[in-house]
């Protein structure tokens, strides 16, 4: 034990070393007590999840946001499933700082997937025709969104109502993916278009 700690001290420094590891116990410390009054308030978060702090998570109704075994949801990471909206994110997943998942209908994300800062994913949109309402009150269009397991979502993308991304697929940075993309592909751009087959 000793030996692995002792060239990480001489690295950093031994106060350096002490304040990150501080810092990380601490931290592991709020995640579990964050956990287990989600888990009190209704959400089925599996014991094992961590989170990264300042972390929000709303639902409609009881058992709406599921998050599975050893996923991380990193820094203000934010669930939303007002509306009806459902969540259900698999096992080992990794979701970066500043994501929002943002539920009216199902959003659902596989195993072993990766979501790079600062991602949008949505369900819904807002009913866009003219008429005499004002648009907050025209009601939404809601339609299923789908990822699949061991994808990557690159950083700012945005994945748009309806959009189904199969396994093992690539989406670049900055895409706003409006239509599904198949298995083992990279897609980007704005509309992301499929670049090649991985
Ligand atoms: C998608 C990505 C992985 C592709 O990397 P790559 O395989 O090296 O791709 P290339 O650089 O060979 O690019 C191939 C083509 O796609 C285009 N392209 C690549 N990424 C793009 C993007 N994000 N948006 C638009 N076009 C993109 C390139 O311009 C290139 O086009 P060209 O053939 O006309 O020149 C990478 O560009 C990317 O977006 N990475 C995300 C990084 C990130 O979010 N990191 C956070 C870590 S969790």
């Amino acid at each position: 034990m000793m030996e692995k700690i002792l060239p990480i001290i001489r690295r950093k420094g031994i106060f350096e070393f002490f304040f990150q590891a501080s810092f990380l116990v601490w931290g592991m410390f709020l995640s579990k007590l964050g956990v287990l009054v989600l888990r009190i308030r209704g959400y089925q978060l599996d014991p094992t999840v961590s989170l990264g702090g300042e972390n929000s998570f709303s639902q409609s109704r009881k058992n709406s946001i599921f998050v599975g075994r050893n996923s991380e949801l990193g820094r203000r990471v934010k669930l939303l499933a007002g509306f009806g909206g459902n969540i259900k994110i698999g096992q080992n997943v990794r979701i970066y700082e500043n994501t929002i998942i943002d539920s009216h209908s199902r959003i659902t994300i596989g195993d072993h997937t990766l979501i790079a800062p600062f991602v949008y994913i949505t369900d819904y949109d807002h009913k866009i025709e003219r008429g005499r309402k004002p648009l907050l009150q025209r009601g939404y269009v809601r339609e299923n969104v789908e990822i699949g397991r061991n994808v990557w979502i690159g950083t700012k993308a945005i994945i748009l109502k309806g959009v189904t991304i199969g396994r093992n697929s690539v989406i670049g940075a900055g895409a706003v993916v409006t239509r599904s993309v198949p298995p083992g592909c990279l897609a980007a751009g704005v509309p992301a278009k499929i670049i090649r087959k991985i």
